[in-house]
């Protein structure tokens, strides 16, 4: 049985080889996690496409009842929507669905467009600037609070919070994070309830107070922080992994500059091509499941990994290069599959459309400012995302 691939921090680095070795051994192979949990990593693309559609469970509560994990993590963020099962996530996510379709999400950009201006109008030509710091963290989290009614001054609590609870590893860290940030969103729930105002979140709490049977007060507080923290973190990283691809390929980023038409299918192909989400999050299999062919046994936890999918030669060939004219870019899973495939998509895609539009328009010059060793790649199993990302405008 193959050791951990997520033990050695060389992987954060550069995860490809790594996925083209496991993929290479099987599509679907079983790594020894730490000695004691056997989990099941999916790298191909028919089987991870097949994995988000298989009879696996993403209902961590059951799972570990019967496997104390010894952590403290806040109920509202260990059970969110993306860990139940139907009928609860078909309920949970019928009442968020409207909020996100791709119609509002094209009333919200000139919004979007006008944040991204304001962030970028402060940056001199010719000075260097922090792309994650400066723009690709502030404006998903400023979206997405704008659109819950979570206050400006809080914004930056928030953005410190989620990131905590990515980093793997950090038990300490991330349950610190978790109470935090359900504690603040409770407080903030408690105070739309006494005035509400136009925001999704006022929405819901009238939903919750109008027929309990629809939301009970856990799934309010889980639902809203999972609205907040899926809403930036995964954006944040899928700008800063679009903009660097495309400084890294120079040819690329003069076209785009040129044919600003081609942006949004541009998009797909470097969400492929770097994907932020590149491990889902927790699946289990309650009974025994096969996955094209191979075996996933009873009780086996599921990693499936959009990041290696996206880079299987058997659907996307020359899966390492950069190709803005791929015709099946858009088949990806970035987004995942399946009824939990990712609520917020057409925000996201429409948040880094925009941010690229805007970038090449005012610093079609703009240059990386660090070699590729240099950058720092977050330690988080699920997002793919830089810690900072230097630039030159
Ligand atoms: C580039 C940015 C983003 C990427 C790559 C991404 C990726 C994903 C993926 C892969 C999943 C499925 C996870 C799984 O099945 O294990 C997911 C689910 C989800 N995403 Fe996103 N996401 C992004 C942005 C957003 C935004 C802006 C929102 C806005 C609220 C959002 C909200 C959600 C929610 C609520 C779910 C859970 C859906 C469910 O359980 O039915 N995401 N996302």
């Amino acid at each position: 049985m193959a050791s951990s691939p997520f033990a050695d921090p060389a992987f954060y680095a550069d995860r490809y080889p790594t996925y083209a070795s496991l993929r290479a051994a099987s599509p679907v192979l079983q790594v020894s996690l730490d000695g004691a949990t056997t989990a099941t990593v999916v790298t191909g693309y028919d089987e991870a496409r097949q994995a988000f559609t298989a009879p696996l469970s993403k209902d961590t509560g059951a799972y570990f009842a019967d496997r104390p994990s010894g952590r403290s993590l806040h109920p509202a963020v260990a059970r969110t929507m993306l860990a139940t099962d139907p009928p609860e996530h078909t309920r949970l996510r019928r009442l968020v669905t409207k909020a996100f379709t791709p119609s509002r999400v094209d009333d919200l950009r000139p919004y979007i467009r006008s944040l991204a201006e304001q962030l970028v109008g402060m940056w001199e030509p010719g000075t260097e600037v922090d792309l994650i710091e400066d723009l690709a963290g502030p404006l998903p989290v400023t979206v997405i609070c704008q659109l819950l009614g979570v206050p400006p001054v809080d914004r930056s609590s928030i953005r410190s919070w989620s990131t905590d609870l990515f980093a793997t590893g950090d038990h300490e860290r991330i349950d610190a994070a978790s109470h935090a940030l359900a504690g603040y969103m409770a407080e903030l729930i408690a105070t739309k309830r006494s005035s509400p105002d136009r925001s999704l979140l006022s929405d819901l709490i009238a939903v919750r107070d109008s027929d309990a049977g629809r939301l009970s007060e856990h799934e309010l507080l889980s639902l809203s922080v999972l609205l907040l923290v899926a809403g930036h973190e995964t954006t944040t990283a899928g700008i800063g992994n679009a903009v660097l691809a495309l400084l890294q390929h120079p040819t690329e980023l003069e076209h785009l500059r040129t044919s600003p038409h081609c942006i949004p299918s541009a998009v797909d192909e470097l969400l492929r091509y770097d994907s932020p989400v590149s491990i889902a999050t927790w699946r289990w299999a309650p009974d025994e499941v096969d996955l094209s062919g191979a075996t996933v046994p009873a009780g086996s936890p599921v990693f499936v990994c959009p990041g290696a999918a996206n880079r299987d030669p058997a659907r996307f060939p020359d899966p390492d290069r950069l190709d803005l004219g791929r015709a099946n870019a858009a088949s990806h899973l970035a987004f995942g599959h399946g009824i939990h495939r990712c609520l917020g998509a057409p925000l996201a895609h429409a948040e880094i459309e925009i941010v690229l539009g805007v970038l090449l328009e005012h610093f079609p010059g703009m240059q990386l400012a660090a070699s590729a060793d240099q950058l720092v790649w977050r330690h988080s199993r699920l997002v793919r995302g830089l810690v900072s990302l230097p630039v030159r405008l």
